[in-house]
């Protein structure tokens, strides 16, 4: 039989809405068992749902001939798993290249996983925090080191610094390494990526500071994706560490194939933006999220217009912007005026008047997704440009101007747009403060909830 793939993560978000049932036993095996037609499924990942179910049985069901499985991802599973039926499963499904285990796998049991399966390409690692005696330590060590085809590494939930060194055998090949949950410090992530001269993507939490990507700056030259994640909530905690121009500005200098960035940093300089798009002008997603709200350069005091116009002007290329800071209608005109293929802009409190989300309405021919928050746009700028939103995918607007009568008008004029208004009152006159629009060729949806308003 042909090679059947499920992609239980669409199945599961189906039945999740259909019926509420979310046991993950049953419908493994109503898949597996009852209708014995899948049993070449190659795929399992439900690292996107949300499960709510209460023991580790379903690993076990799968039946003892089943042995097509490919790819295995149970990363985001809050609950322990039936680490028998786990190994028995790995050791018997030879082909699985992809493996991203929950954070109740321990170290021992990782490092059992990994002898029956070292062929695997891509290792989703379970929490790492185990004190290991001097023997576990070199037993684990020379599991990694026979990983020879190890290109993607992730997991981390929780790390030790003695650990660090026992992936170091498996780090030559990498060409994806995701510490997206590992607040290591920059000592900790320079040592490591000493190690893994193959680099192309990389997220980090900011907790390596600005030595940590001063590091990735001198280390890989090859990369071409960089992810920086707060190590702590920005709205609610104080910043106290985290990253800052200096930083990016080292990648930049280092890192010349570098074309997808995600920022999310303390301070930032126009100058410091402009030499950063200089030295890597082939940028086709510029996400910079500067956490402080309309905050200027914080050397010059002035808004942060001219950063992002340096951003569409050099990089055409440019498909995602997400901008930040302290900015005035003027980055919009920029946009507008440059951004020739960008197609999603995500905006937030950003803005002085009307005219910056005409502009970009009226400029950027590509544009298929618009997404604002708290910025002063309202029904003006709204209804500046109906024709805009045929060729747009979505647009969603959250507390900006615009009111109950402008989305009206604005669904009286495009019939065939979904015009979706989240309330928080019904009256005309009042802000409209979560506006959602997008195309559809079904028209209205069936299945929204009553807070959503269809207009
Ligand atoms: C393992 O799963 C249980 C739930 O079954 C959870 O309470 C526990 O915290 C998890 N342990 C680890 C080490 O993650
Ligand atoms: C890296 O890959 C090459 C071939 O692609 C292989 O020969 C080598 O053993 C690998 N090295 C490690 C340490 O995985
Ligand atoms: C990176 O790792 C985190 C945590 O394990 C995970 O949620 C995320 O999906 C991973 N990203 C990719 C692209 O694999």
């Amino acid at each position: 039989m042909d090679v059947i793939f499920i992609s239980i993560f669409f199945l599961g978000f189906f039945l999740w809405f259909l019926t509420g049932i979310s046991l993950m036993y049953h419908f493994i095996k109503l898949c597996l068992v009852d209708a014995c037609g899948l049993r070449s499924l190659t795929e399992l990942d439900i690292q996107e749902n949300d499960i709510d179910h209460k023991s580790g049985k379903w690993l076990s069901c799968f039946p003892e001939n089943f042995m097509s499985l490919e790819v295995l991802n149970f990363a985001n599973l809050d609950s322990d798993v039936n680490f028998v039926a786990l190994e028995r499963l790995v050791s018997r499904c030879k082909s699985l290249k992809v493996l991203k285990v929950n954070e109740n796998i321990t170290l021992e049991q990782l490092h059992r996983l990994l002898v029956l399966a070292p062929h695997l390409r891509e290792l989703g690692t379970g929490s790492l925090l185990e004190e290991l005696t001097p023997r576990q330590h070199s037993e684990l060590k020379s599991a990694f080191n026979n990983c020879k085809n190890l290109n993607i590494l992730s997991g981390f939930y929780e790390v030790t610094s003695i650990f660090l060194p026992v992936l170091y055998p498996a780090c030559t090949n990498l060409t994806f390494l995701n510490l997206s949950y590992a607040a290591l410090r920059s000592d900790e992530l320079s040592n490591l990526l000493i190690h893994c001269p193959l680099l192309q993507r990389l997220w980090v939490m900011d907790s390596v500071e600005d030595e940590g990507l001063e590091a990735v700056g001198s280390n890989c030259p090859l990369l071409e994706e960089l992810r920086v994640f707060p190590a702590s909530d920005p709205f609610e905690d104080e910043i106290l560490h985290g990253v800052t121009e200096t930083g990016f500005l080292a990648v930049s200098y280092g890192c010349k194939k570098l074309h997808y960035v995600l920022y999310f940093c303390r301070q930032m300089t126009n100058a410091a933006v402009a030499t950063i798009v200089q030295n890597c002008p082939d940028f086709t997603h510029f996400r910079l999220c500067i956490m402080n709200p309309r905050q200027p350069d914080y050397q010059t005091g002035e808004p942060m217009d001219e950063a992002f116009g340096a951003v569409v002007k050099t990089c055409t290329k440019l498909r995602r912007l997400a901008v930040s800071g302290l900015l005035t209608d003027l980055t919009f005109e920029y946009i507008g005026k440059y951004a020739k293929n960008l197609e999603t802009l995500s905006v937030a409190f950003a803005g002085s008047s009307d005219w910056g989300m005409e502009c970009v309405l009226k400029g950027s021919p590509k544009l298929r997704k618009l997404e604002i928050r708290d910025c002063p746009f309202g029904n003006a700028a709204l209804l500046s440009s109906f024709s805009k939103y045929e060729s747009m995918r979505s647009l969603w607007m959250s507390g900006c101007k615009v009111t109950m009568d402008g989305c009206r008008m604005l669904a009286q004029e495009m019939p065939r747009l979904n015009v979706e208004v989240i309330r928080e009152c019904g009256n005309d006159g009042c802000q409209a403060d979560k506006l959602y629009v997008y195309r559809s060729v079904a028209g209205p949806r069936k299945d929204a909830p009553p807070f959503v308003l269809t207009l």
